[in-house]
């Protein structure tokens, strides 16, 4: 695997289509930052290499701390040579004082969306994607990743497991000790989704289909099998096939595991198995625990009791409308042939249904991320709106 130019073999096909929208089919996200803060131009996901070399790094002082189940290549090579990948642009982050550092090997990588989550491209059968330390700012903050992260992380993937919410699995991780800065970690995240019976016939990011840049293949009607011309009756097509599995999953996750996921189009992926659409999790850092639904706490971090009903207007209110929901309607509405009012009133009642009582708490208000990046290690102040919430 140490620098290996020729591939070993060809990703399946929908691998291979799913980073072709990672990279080519997406508008980035409602806040507009996507490509305002991104990794430097030749690591760009958008505008980058087609691939690109990241180092496994060590200096003298370090420790390595394992994590998980570490049985993949990848990671017994890393733990063989006391070393740990980082992305190229954060080497002049972590070693800008002048500390010695060796690079052991080398890997081949493809960027994702995310711009520092890359996928191995050495080795496709025993692939993974590499969650890597960026303490440069992407998109609203910097993505350092610590040993509380990594460890969040697996522990999320562990309830999802157990719970059986497909998501892709991020079983193990490292993290850096003493030969650089505190931050300096990775996740191992696995390819294909775990707790989906039998093969996929095709994962897609849902960015893919909001963007207004891919091909009628892999936009929304593509994906749809929808016709522009088409009077069939789409406004049922995307309420079963789309917006009610996308409810159904987020308030089961919600209630079921005490879990809270970030909804926004970058962290879902829809997969398709035999015509039926299947809603997969990626980036276990991104929920949160809740704490009147969590039933085991350790490592997950939890919102306090204080801040409950906020951070849950935040998730719903502003990630799951705002960056899922509204624009899957804008972009439906493009259509003409969609009732627009029928899915709004069908989202409020379905969540009416499915939200437990009194969950947003007594007050008709709503909270919303800034756009600002906050201050490293201060709390985020969201923003409060008085108006009704849009989608209940
Ligand atoms: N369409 C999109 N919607 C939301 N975020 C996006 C989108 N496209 C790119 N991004 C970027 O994805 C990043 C978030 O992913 P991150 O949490 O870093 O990795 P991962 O999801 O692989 O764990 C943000 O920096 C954000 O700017
Ligand atoms: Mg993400």
């Amino acid at each position: 695997m140490n620098s290996i130019n020729e591939r070993s073999v060809q990703p399946p096909s929908w691998l291979e289509n799913l980073m072709f929208l990672e990279r080519h089919a997406n508008d980035g996200s409602p806040n507009r930052l996507s490509f305002v803060n991104g990794p430097s131009a030749g690591y760009s996901p958008r505008f980058g290499l087609p691939d690109f070399e990241v180092p496994l790094v060590t200096t003298p002082a370090a420790e390595l701390e394992v994590y998980g189940d570490n049985r993949s290549n990848m990671a017994s090579m890393c733990r063989t040579m006391n070393s740990i990948p980082i992305h190229p642009d954060s080497i002049g982050y972590y070693f800008a004082d002048g500390r010695e550092f060796s690079v052991r090997a080398r890997v081949r990588a493809v960027p994702s969306a995310s711009g520092r989550t890359l996928l191995v491209a050495d080795d496709y059968v025993n692939s993974l994607w590499l969650k890597l330390s960026y303490p440069g700012v992407l998109g609203r903050f910097g993505s350092g990743l610590d040993r509380r992260k990594v460890q969040h992380s697996l522990a999320v993937c562990n309830i999802l497991t157990a719970e059986s919410i497909p998501h892709l699995a991020e079983r193990s991780g490292l993290v850096m000790l003493g030969g650089a800065m505190p931050q300096l970690g990775c996740i191992f995240r696995d390819v294909a989704p775990s707790c989906v019976q039998g093969e996929i016939d095709s994962m897609v990011p849902l960015f893919s289909l909001l963007s207004r840049y891919a091909d009628e293949k892999v936009d929304l009607w593509g994906f749809a099998n929808i016709d522009r011309q088409d009077p069939k009756d789409t406004t049922a097509w995307l309420l079963d096939n789309l917006i009610f599995p996308l409810l159904e999953s987020y308030w089961n996750v919600c209630v079921r595991t005490g879990l809270m996921p970030e909804m926004h189009a970058q962290n879902i992926l829809l997969a398709r198995q035999l015509g039926k659409v299947l809603i997969v999790y990626r980036d276990c850092q991104g929920f949160v625990g809740d704490p009147e639904y969590l039933r085991s706490t350790p490592m997950v971090q939890t919102i306090s009791e204080s801040r409950v009903f906020e951070e849950r207007s935040r998730r719903y209110d502003d990630f799951m409308s705002q960056y899922v929901l509204m624009p899957l309607i804008l972009r439906s509405a493009l259509l003409g042939t969609v009732s627009v009012d029928q899915l709004l009133d069908s989202i409020r009642a379905a969540t009416a249904d499915l939200a437990p009582r009194n969950y947003f708490g007594p007050r008709q208000e709503w909270y919303e991320m800034p756009l600002e990046q906050p201050m490293y290690g201060r709390r985020i102040e969201y923003v409060r709106r008085t108006c009704k919430p849009p989608l209940r």
